[in-house]
């Protein structure tokens, strides 16, 4: 008798099951540049510093921070974004932004689990990677390996939506067009929020060119930016602060962002 699937989270099948590279893929130099010297300053990095990318994706941050001279350990699930990452930071120019780095590493793992072989002297998690969990203690689970993949001292910045400014300008229904090879992809994002609950429930409709279509699911525990300091707190940090942009605005509930940084006490 076949074994039965085992139920597997969400963000353990999305990222392999859709198109969702084409988000990752930083085609605004001015923002991309934003968000590395944003997280130059808030961090504290200095060249030779070893910075931890948990959730990194394809390297799309990873990969300029270590074209400027730093050593990055990103970690993420998804084997082909990893395979990608590692390409592109051997097709890199040291030295130029998006352009090889030899200081970078990249492992497929769990970011509930993996702490970095070393202590790191900075860390972050970036573009909504935290939060997939509709239970505050698995969540957790990932700011603490976060906390002790830092050195004493060292920052932590966690990319977050600002919660109020959501929910003032919800939106039920969004649809995204994104250039794709062949044609364009037409995404359409189906959204509620179960404020029981405070999960945002999302439905992905993908339409590609030549028709084919997938529908996906994914939910984002929609934590207030005080849910936010407080978790941060539990796992350990301190000195908590919000920002609202890249350019380093304290968070207001218009704010498009909630970016919360924490320091590993010294
Ligand atoms: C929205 S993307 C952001 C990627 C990257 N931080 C960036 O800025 O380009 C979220 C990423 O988190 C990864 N991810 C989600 N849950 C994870 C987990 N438990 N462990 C490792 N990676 C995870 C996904 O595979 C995906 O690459």
């Amino acid at each position: 008798m076949a074994k039965p699937k085992s139920k597997q989270n969400w963000w353990q099948s999305f990222y392999d099951d859709t198109p969702f590279h084409l988000y990752l893929e930083r085609h605004d130099p001015a923002e991309l540049e934003a968000t590395l010297q944003f997280l130059t300053r808030v961090l504290d990095l200095r060249p030779g510093d070893r910075v931890f990318d948990q959730c990194c994706g394809m390297g799309s941050v990873s990969i300029p921070l270590a074209a400027r001279g730093l050593h990055v350990v990103g970690v993420d699930l998804c084997k082909g974004f990893i395979t990608r990452a590692r390409g592109d930071a051997r097709k890199a120019q040291p030295g130029v932004a998006g352009g090889a780095v030899s200081a970078v590493e990249f492992h497929v793992g769990d970011a509930f689990e993996f702490v970095p072989s070393e202590p790191c002297d900075a860390a972050f998690n970036w573009y909504t990677s935290f939060g997939y969990s509709a239970v505050d203690a698995e969540n957790i689970r990932m700011l603490r390996r976060a906390f002790e993949s830092l050195k004493p001292g060292g920052w932590f910045a966690l990319d977050f939506p600002n919660a109020p400014m959501i929910r003032s300008n919800f939106q039920p229904q969004m649809t995204h067009r994104l250039p794709a090879e062949g044609g364009e992809i037409v995404i359409t994002r189906d959204c509620q929020i179960d404020e029981d609950s405070g999960v945002m429930k999302q439905v992905w409709h993908w339409e590609l060119p030549g028709g084919r279509k997938i529908d996906s699911n994914s939910t984002l525990r929609l934590y207030t930016p005080g849910q936010l300091v407080r978790l941060f707190e539990r796992a350990g940090f301190a000195c908590v602060k919000l920002y609202g942009t890249l350019d380093g605005d304290p968070r207001n509930d218009a704010s498009p962002r909630c970016i919360c940084v924490g320091r590993r006490p010294a």
